[in-house]
């Protein structure tokens, strides 16, 4: 979910709105704002997206203070009673919401039992505990600080008071939230993304922190109420990075955007040599430990995957990688000095930020490697690389997987320099021949609208088969498929899929196979034979120098460490052109968020 609060002098609600468009990829099942002006607190909140909120929105209500939020539901259907906000029993505490809170029920027999709640949601507790304290008599804003007390859970919190014109109250724990400050209005934000047309000016909050938003100040303080003094920052983002521009969807623009994340990242992580490099503290961190352990979640874990290969092979580091919503209640026996890679995109996900906290109380070192400067895992690891992949606002990942594989690529390539083996490849030369392969393939869109239309037009499943590299490109071609064109789609392992799955193989059924690796791909070839032998409709996309006569798309030859790059491509834009001709919402898949904040 994502939330938005504005105090000032202009009309609130465009502003919420537009900010709220701006987080519709943390979620966009039912969307809400609460506008105030003299006559009171007006709440308008609808089932579906923000512009269904927006036709609801009379736009002769005019008002200066305002919250908002659009939701990604856990608790409760996604229905207009449980979209936020959320009010009190007596109207008079008007409250947004971003987090699970845990222990709502307890709470709610603890301290609520009188109460008729209105919704099915874990919110509505915390705005109806907060009347309750304040009708026991105490003040709205030490009741605020009692209620939040309580909570165990993550938010992000706005909150208005009918009798208390000129303030918002926000709160923050685990939940990721900012405040951005301006001459005479101050706003709310999950990200600094959704405010920039007002201010570029913003104030990190941490966990356990309370502010008291006022149109010319804000105040803030701990939980106890004691104040806190923190500079603001400067959002270092264009408008341009955050609109769509010419293309018809953010995916395409961002598929588009990869050639040249790929030279923005070799400038990047370069020393003043022209040599690959990066931060000594992280080289070392890397080179003292024993294992590393690589957490992630999505799209990143099939990155993580990918680096796993490059620490072991490039560096000489094993490698474990684990999927973070796993790794944090079942942990693994770990080596003597472990440490810790977070690959994260957002750098806000709930399930791989959980690991963090845990590993850090054990005392083990952290990096995250993130799209998002200042983000939780960025700010809570020791160190952090970024991707420079610009913003992403697609839900499904395509820029920021490719530049995180090339990151981890250079990662492994300084580590093992560091320690002195011997490199094989030129990486610099290899990532920029990569770059001009990607582009060569994003502008065979023609060729890959065709093969959507030809395999995937119709087809209820698909598979997606490669051996070594390629099985864990095969693992993000099937989630990009799954994600936006709704076909129920699998990557596997070119050998593994005759130890059961084949029993799914019908006639016509599609099978992507990925043949990039000489070592294996007689064999990957022998598990297509085997396939095909049971009906299915084969699509063979292989690599100059090891292609056939009957493959469908041949990738530019790059270097065999690379080819994750450049064969995940094809089928990025097969699953987006599956998905247009399916009639999907391309940008903003069914059921998903981009930025999962909750566990
Ligand atoms: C969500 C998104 C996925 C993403 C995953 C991990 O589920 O829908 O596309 O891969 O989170 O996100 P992260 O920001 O941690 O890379």
């Amino acid at each position: 979910c994502g939330i938005v609060g504005y105090i000032g002098d202009l009309d609130a609600k465009e502003i919420l709105l537009k900010g709220l468009e701006r987080l519709e990829y943390r979620g966009y099942d039912s969307a809400g704002i609460a506008l105030r002006n003299e006559k009171g607190i007006t709440v308008i909140k609808e089932k579906g997206r923000i512009t269904d909120l927006r036709a609801a929105v009379d736009s002769t209500v005019l008002a200066s203070t305002g919250i908002g939020q659009t939701r990604w539901a856990t608790h409760g259907v996604p229905n207009q009673t449980n979209a936020h906000p959320h009010q009190s029993t007596s109207s008079r505490f008007t409250l947004v919401h971003n987090g699970v809170i845990e222990n709502y029920h307890n709470l709610q027999k603890e301290y609520l039992q009188d109460v008729q709640m209105i919704s099915d949601t874990d919110t509505e507790i915390i705005v109806q505990l907060v009347e309750k304290f304040v009708n026991d008599g105490m003040t709205t804003e030490t009741a605020f600080r009692h209620t939040l007390s309580l909570l165990h859970g993550s938010y992000a919190i706005a909150m208005l008071d009918a009798d208390e014109a000129d303030t918002i109250f926000v709160a923050k724990n685990k939940s990721p939230l900012l405040i951005g400050v301006g001459d005479n209005f101050n706003v709310v934000a999950s990200d600094a993304m959704a405010m920039l047309q007002v201010t570029n000016q913003y104030v990190e909050l941490h966990d356990q922190e309370v502010v008291i938003v006022r149109k010319q100040a804000i105040e803030l303080m701990t939980l106890d109420g004691e104040t806190i003094d923190r500079a603001p920052f400067t959002a270092e983002l264009d408008m341009s990075d955050i609109e769509k521009g010419m293309y018809p969807h953010f995916m395409l623009k961002e598929m588009d955007e990869q050639p040249g994340v790929i030279r923005k990242i070799l400038q990047a992580y370069e020393n003043e040599q022209g040599e690959l490099a990066m931060d000594e503290n992280i080289v070392n961190a890397f080179n003292e430990a024993d294992r590393l352990y690589i957490i992630a979640a999505g799209t990143s874990y099939h990155a993580g995957l990918i680096g796993k290969h490059y620490f072991e092979k490039i560096a000489g580091i094993p490698v474990e990688v684990h999927i973070s919503s796993e790794f944090g209640y079942n942990m693994p026996l770990l080596s003597e000095k472990p440490l810790f890679l977070f690959i994260t995109q957002s750098g806000e996900t709930a399930d791989s930020r959980q690991v963090l906290v845990k590993i850090k109380a054990l005392g083990y070192p952290s990096i995250t490697l993130t799209n998002a400067t200042g983000s939780t895992l960025s700010r809570e690891a020791d160190h952090t690389l970024l991707l420079y992949a610009g913003p992403e606002i697609a839900v499904a990942s395509t820029k920021a997987y490719t530049a995180q594989v090339a990151v981890l690529a250079i990662a492994a390539y300084v580590v093992a320099k560091k320690r002195g083996k011997t490199v094989e490849i030129d990486l610099k030369k290899e990532l920029a021949i990569t770059a001009n392969a990607i582009q060569t393939l994003v502008d065979s869109k023609e060729e890959m609208e065709q093969i959507a239309h030809e395999f995937l037009a119709v087809s209820r499943n698909a598979f997606f088969i490669g051996r070594n590299l390629d099985y864990y490109v095969s693992l993000e071609g099937a989630l990009k498929v799954k994600e936006i064109s709704y076909i129920q789609a699998e990557g596997f392992a070119g050998g593994e899929l005759k130890h059961g799955t084949i029993a799914l193989i019908e006639e016509g059924t599609p099978v992507f196979a990925i043949v990039t690796q000489q070592a294996v791909s007689l064999n990957t070839r022998g598990n297509v034979k085997e396939v095909v032998a049971r009906g299915a409709n084969p699509c063979i996309l292989s690599m100059e120098g090891l292609e056939e006569e009957n493959d469908r798309f041949v990738l530019p030859k790059v270097h065999a460490l690379l080819t994750p790059l450049v064969a995940v491509i094809p089928l990025q834009l097969i699953s987006y052109y599956a998905a247009l001709h399916r009639g999907c919402d391309v940008d903003k898949p069914r059921n998903l968020a981009k930025s999962v904040t909750v566990e």
